[in-house]
């Protein structure tokens, strides 16, 4: 208990110390006043125009009503005129995180834009909450209700929807990247049976589906205390964005502090980061998410079992799902024939060997020559999506793997 109290103080501190901590997550966050007035025209104008590269923003609806926003980067710099039809791959960013995560290396460092001058058809999905996804058909954002998901919801709408989309404008089965969370929504997913006519290959980097051993500071708190329900949906409530008052609470402590070394403690001993783009990133990300997420992902933790939100009690477990105990997510249903890449770090705090041991345990039925693990000893959890060096150590990989399939 005393852990609980102890994240509940300072949550409560922060919020009440930190002047800059608020629901709205997103007006704070614009690194350069100039572009401001560009915001409404979202990543596309922030971050891929600018670099020479054409960008296509769109709207994608979830079944449930959230207003998705998605980009596109049909091609490359140089792209070839007389290229036949490209093919697409979706990216899915992870957990306090949005589409920018793919944009803030340069060019020759970024895998977004590698990608697209490597010929393919690049869409990069924005989960509901982040900042250019944040509306819906009828709740505001600044509501209970809008807020009312977990993972769940991630697996059962976002992803498929962001899906659908790509494959009724392309007419083409997509290649996936997700990284940290957005893989356990991929493989979640397709435990299901969902997406798997849609997609030609998954690539999962960082994966996160057990987190039983994360070591992360961040992930403790997250874990062991946000487990603290109490302090959640008694004292603060499920409308107040709990990873929003971290962040500025992190962004606080960064004042102070080394911002490197703060990522590092975070989430592993990134050995390949850029300081400036740590900065770009601390300014664009750390973006918000539901509550129930949270603890939903605290639930695993704890639980080391995939499955479904557990509500509190028997009674209500039943009223949503006709069990007593929320269904699990078995990750040997995923198609065994479906081409999988799984590329994991030594130092990765989050995504922890053991757990990915566990992971690559539950694929034993896949065919082994659809299931290709590509270890990097020294990548930690943001290395995978901003390490300076992740072309050579990683992505080319990446390309020749999607080449194959
Ligand atoms: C780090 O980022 C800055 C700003 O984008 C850039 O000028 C510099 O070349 C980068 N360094 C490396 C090693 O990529
Ligand atoms: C998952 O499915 C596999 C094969 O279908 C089965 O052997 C295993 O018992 C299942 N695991 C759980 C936790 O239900």
């Amino acid at each position: 208990m005393a852990s609980y109290g102890f994240a509940c103080a300072i949550i409560i501190a922060s919020t009440l110390l930190l002047p800059s901590t608020r629901i709205e997550p997103a007006k704070a966050r614009v690194l350069n006043p100039s572009l401001l007035s560009d915001v409404s025209d979202g990543p596309c104008t922030l971050m891929v125009k600018s670099r020479g590269y054409k960008c296509e923003e769109y709207e994608v609806r979830t079944q449930d009503g959230y207003i998705l926003s998605m980009q596109r980067i049909p091609e490359g710099r140089n792209s070839d005129k007389n290229g036949g039809k490209k093919q697409p791959i979706l990216l899915q960013h992870g957990i306090l995180m949005d589409g920018i995560t793919w944009l803030l290396n340069s060019p020759e460092e970024s895998l977004a834009f590698i990608l697209a001058d490597n010929g393919f058809d690049v869409w990069i999905a924005n989960t509901r909450g982040t900042r250019w996804s944040q509306r819906h058909v009828s709740l505001d954002s600044s509501t209970r209700d809008y807020w009312a998901w977990s993972w769940d919801e991630l697996v059962m709408h976002d992803l498929p929807s962001n899906v659908d989309f790509v494959y009724s404008k392309t007419g083409l089965k997509l290649h996936y990247v997700g990284h940290s969370l957005g893989t356990l929504v991929a493989l979640a997913s397709l435990s299901e049976g969902k997406l798997v006519d849609k997609l030609k290959s998954a690539v999962l980097l960082s994966p996160v589906a057990y987190l039983t051993h994360m070591t992360t500071p961040l992930g403790i708190l997250c874990a062991r205390a946000f487990v603290g329900e109490v302090c959640f949906h008694y004292l603060i409530n499920d409308i107040i964005l709990i990873l929003e008052i971290i962040a500025n609470f992190l962004k606080a402590l960064c004042t102070h502090l080394d911002c490197y070394d703060l990522m590092k403690t975070i989430t592993g001993n990134n050995c390949c980061l850029n300081a400036s783009t740590v900065e770009l990133f601390l300014e664009y990300e750390l973006q918000p998410t539901s509550t129930k997420t949270m603890v939903h992902l605290a639930q695993t933790f704890r639980g080391g079992i995939l499955a479904k939100y557990n509500y509190q009690n028997k009674e209500q477990n039943m009223e949503h799902y006709g069990q007593s105990e929320p269904p699990v997510y078995n990750i040997s249903n995923v198609p065994h024939n479906l081409p999988l890449f799984v590329g994991y770090g030594g130092q990765d705090s989050i995504s922890d060997g053991r757990d990915v041991d566990h992971l690559l345990n539950d694929l034993k039925f896949h065919e082994t020559d659809k299931l290709k693990s590509h270890f990097v000893k020294d990548y930690a959890h943001i290395d995978f999506v901003m390490g300076i060096s992740a072309k050579t150590m990683l992505y080319n990989d990446v390309i020749s793997f999607f080449n194959l399939v």
